[in-house]
Formats: C-alpha cells, sequence, structure tokens
C-alpha cells in the first residue's frame, strides 16, 4: 500500500469487533509512529497506550454509566485499543534554551510559542499513527478529550504538563456501522476552494 492509498482509504472507523490486537502491535505502531519530524529533534510526544480492560477504563472515567447506555457509537467503545499522544512542554522549553535554539528567546516559557510544537509533533504522531492503521487493514478513529483530559491524567498518571491533542481508538473494524457520523456526510470541499495559487 502507498501513502497515497493509505489517505485515500483512511475513513474514521466508529464501530469495531472487541477482537484483541496481536500481542505486540500496538508497541510497534508507536514506535514507527514516532518517527514523524518533531521540531528540533525534540521526540518530546509521549504515548499512553491503553488495552483491554485499560480501554474500558479511558470510557468509564470520561463517560458516565448513563452517557455510555445512551452513547451514539456503542461500537467505538469497545475498541480493543486505544493510544493518547501527548506533547511535553517541558522538553520544547529545555531544546530552546540550548545553544543553537536559544537567541529563539523560545526556551523562556511556554507562552513565548505562537505554535505550541508540542501540539503540532502529537498531532504528527497521531497522524503517522493512523495511516500505520490503514495499512494493516484495522480501523481507527481519532477523537477528542474535550472537558475529560485531567480526568484522564489522574486516572492513569499523566504528568500534569502533558497536553493530549486527542485520542485514537484503534481495532478490527465492525463493517456495518464503520462510517457512520453526521459529519462525515459533509463531504469534501473541492480543491480550487482550499488551494489559493500564488495569493489568496
Ligand atoms: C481534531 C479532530 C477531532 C475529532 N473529534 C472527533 C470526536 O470527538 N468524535 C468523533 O466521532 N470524531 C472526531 N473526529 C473525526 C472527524 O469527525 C472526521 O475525521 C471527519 O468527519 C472526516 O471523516 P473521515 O475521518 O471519515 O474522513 C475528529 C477529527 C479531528 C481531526
Amino acid at each position: 500500500m502507498t501513502v497515497s492509498d493509505a489517505l485515500g482509504d483512511r475513513r474514521s472507523c466508529r464501530s469495531f469487533t472487541p477482537e484483541s490486537l496481536d500481542a505486540g502491535l500496538l508497541d510497534d505502531l508507536v514506535d514507527a509512529a514516532r518517527r514523524t519530524p518533531t521540531a528540533g529533534n525534540c521526540q518530546g510526544v509521549e504515548f499512553l497506550a491503553l488495552e483491554g480492560a485499560d480501554a474500558a477504563a479511558y470510557w468509564e472515567t470520561t463517560l458516565s454509566a448513563e452517557r455510555r447506555a445512551a452513547f451514539p457509537w456503542p461500537g467505538l467503545l469497545v475498541a480493543p485499543a486505544i493510544v493518547v499522544p501527548f506533547g511535553m512542554p517541558s522538553r520544547y522549553l529545555a531544546r530552546y534554551a540550548e545553544t543553537d535554539k536559544a537567541a529563539t528567546g523560545l526556551g523562556d516559557a511556554s507562552e513565548a510559542w505562537s505554535v505550541p510544537y508540542w501540539l503540532t509533533d502529537a498531532a504528527f504522531a497521531a497522524l503517522a499513527l493512523q495511516l500505520l492503521v490503514v495499512e494493516l487493514g484495522l480501523g481507527c478513529c481519532f477523537f477528542g478529550l474535550f472537558e475529560h483530559e485531567d480526568a484522564v491524567r489522574r486516572r492513569f498518571g499523566v504528568p500534569d504538563e502533558a497536553r493530549a491533542v486527542g485520542a485514537i481508538a484503534v481495532g478490527h473494524p465492525e463493517p456495518s456501522g464503520a462510517r457512520s457520523s453526521r459529519s462525515t456526510t459533509r463531504g469534501r470541499r473541492p480543491l480550487d476552494e482550499v488551494l489559493h495559487r500564488g495569493s489568496w
């Protein structure tokens, strides 16, 4: 499968079978996904990997029993694995305080960053992981943590400074409901609407 194929085939999967991932697969996926570029080669993205009971604990942490029972995509809640990539700001501040980067002034405080590269890098890794999942013929869905980031941090012992860009459910797609979402039916904007050649 080419990168173009993977980009073309990827769709958010919101319905999984409960089948577990092969042992070690999640480690391999993260290991490959973390090869994306990182600012200053900080490598400041770390991953919370949840499988089986830990993945179930994610949903228990973020949705009450009542909300789980009424959840519009119940097949998402049975995904056997969830990966949460976190950007670690302190790694970026420390790196940008080093001599070759000090002139940027970005080593002083996270507020100095017009673009928080720890989130950029975490998002790159999140996309790479999704494409790798597609390459394997598995399914995934990237979704937000919304107001639950602190609860997830507390439940899984994530350091306070870690910032999540979102979470990725991974598993074997259950064909009947794999693509259903109101967002999905919006269609793709025409290229001429989003590509500004030479000027906007
Ligand atoms: C930043 C971001 C946040 C998203 N949050 C959610 C979410 O909370 N729940 C969900 O079901 N899908 C979520 N999605 C998936 C989008 O709805 C989906 O990518 C979009 O509708 C396009 O459909 P496709 O992924 O099948 O191409 C999110 C995607 C991104 C990039």
